[in-house]
This record gives structure tokens, C-alpha cells and sequence, in this order.
């Protein structure tokens, strides 16, 4: 498993994995095990429903997890995060009574509006207080 080789496949390669490659080649520090990636489930909601953000190959031994709306992970796009010790939730500014985070790291999003549709950011903290952020979309779908 060579760290960042060329994406794998290029045949079906659309806009949405090209942006999800690349967030990942720009967040990932350094790649030690499989990627981890986020999966939006469905890939396209229609208004009113619920998607939920999968997050697959979760590394080992992690302290936690942050959710940012977006690709900036600062406080003010702070959605929620999990501790696992605790198994705690913890809620951010941009927290809208909608998401919640569950302990394998996934976040549900329910009633999804426009304002909803996006990038978000996972940052995943590893004991040793190393980070790694990973982005994944979702696109609203127009009846
Ligand atoms: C988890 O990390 C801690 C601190 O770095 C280390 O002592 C421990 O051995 C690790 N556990 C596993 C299962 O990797
Ligand atoms: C989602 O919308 C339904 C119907 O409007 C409402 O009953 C429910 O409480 C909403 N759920 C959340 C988490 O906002
Ligand atoms: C994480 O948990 C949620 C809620 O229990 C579940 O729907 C989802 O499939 C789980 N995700 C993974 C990657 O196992
Ligand atoms: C979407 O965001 C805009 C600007 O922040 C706000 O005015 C509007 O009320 C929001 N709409 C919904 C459905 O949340």
C-alpha cells in the first residue's frame, strides 16, 4: 500500500471524487494506514430527509472526533465531536439540533435543508495528539 500513489482509478472518476481526492492528498499527514473516507449515504438527499456521513477505515487507538461543517476546522464551524473515553457528545457553534455523532465516528443529519449541503470535515485525534482531517460531500437533490 504505497502512501499517496495516484488515485486508483480513473475511469469513473466525476467532479465529487476528484474534490474528495483532493482534500484527501491535502489533509493527509502522514499516510500510515488505509485512507480513511467518508461516505454520504445517499450521496444526494432530497429536502426534508436525513443523509448520514459513514466514515470507513477509522484508524486504532483514537481519542476522538470533530465534526466541522465545511473544509475550515475552526471553532466557528465547529458542528460536534465525540470523546471516547467519556463517551461523551459535545456540541459547537454550528450545531443546529440536527446532527448527531454517533461512537464509530459517522454523523446522521436529519431534515437536511439547503443551507446543509456541502463539505464536511472530519478531524480525527489519535492519542499523542496527532490529527488528521478528512472531507467528504453531499449535494442536496432538486425535485
Ligand atoms: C494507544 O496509545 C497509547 C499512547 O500512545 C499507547 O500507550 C498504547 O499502547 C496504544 N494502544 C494501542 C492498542 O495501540
Ligand atoms: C424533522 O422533521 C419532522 C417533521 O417536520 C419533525 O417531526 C422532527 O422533529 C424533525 N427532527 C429533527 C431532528 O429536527
Ligand atoms: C455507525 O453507526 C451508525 C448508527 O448506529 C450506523 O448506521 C452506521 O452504519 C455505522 N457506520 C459504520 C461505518 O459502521
Ligand atoms: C440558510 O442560510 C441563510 C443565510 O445564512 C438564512 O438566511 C436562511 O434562513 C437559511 N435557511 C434555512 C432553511 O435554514
Amino acid at each position: 500500500m504505497g502512501p499517496l500513489s495516484a488515485p486508483p482509478c480513473t475511469l469513473h472518476i466525476t467532479w465529487k471524487d476528484l474534490l474528495l481526492t483532493a482534500s484527501l492528498l491535502i489533509f493527509w499527514n502522514p499516510p500510515t494506514t488505509a485512507q480513511v473516507t467518508i461516505e454520504a449515504q445517499p450521496a444526494k438527499v432530497s429536502e426534508g430527509k436525513d443523509v448520514l456521513l459513514l466514515v470507513h477505515n477509522l484508524p486504532q487507538n483514537l481519542t476522538g472526533y470533530i465534526w466541522y461543517k465545511g473544509q475550515i476546522m475552526d471553532h466557528h464551524h465547529y458542528i460536534t465531536s465525540y470523546v471516547i473515553d467519556t463517551e461523551t457528545i459535545i456540541f459547537g457553534p454550528a450545531y443546529n439540533e440536527r446532527e448527531t455523532v454517533y461512537s464509530n465516528a459517522s454523523l446522521l443529519i436529519q431534515n437536511v435543508t439547503k443551507n446543509d449541503t456541502g463539505s464536511y470535515t472530519i478531524q480525527i485525534i489519535k492519542r499523542g495528539d496527532r490529527t488528521e482531517g478528512v472531507t467528504g460531500h453531499f449535494t442536496l437533490y432538486r425535485e
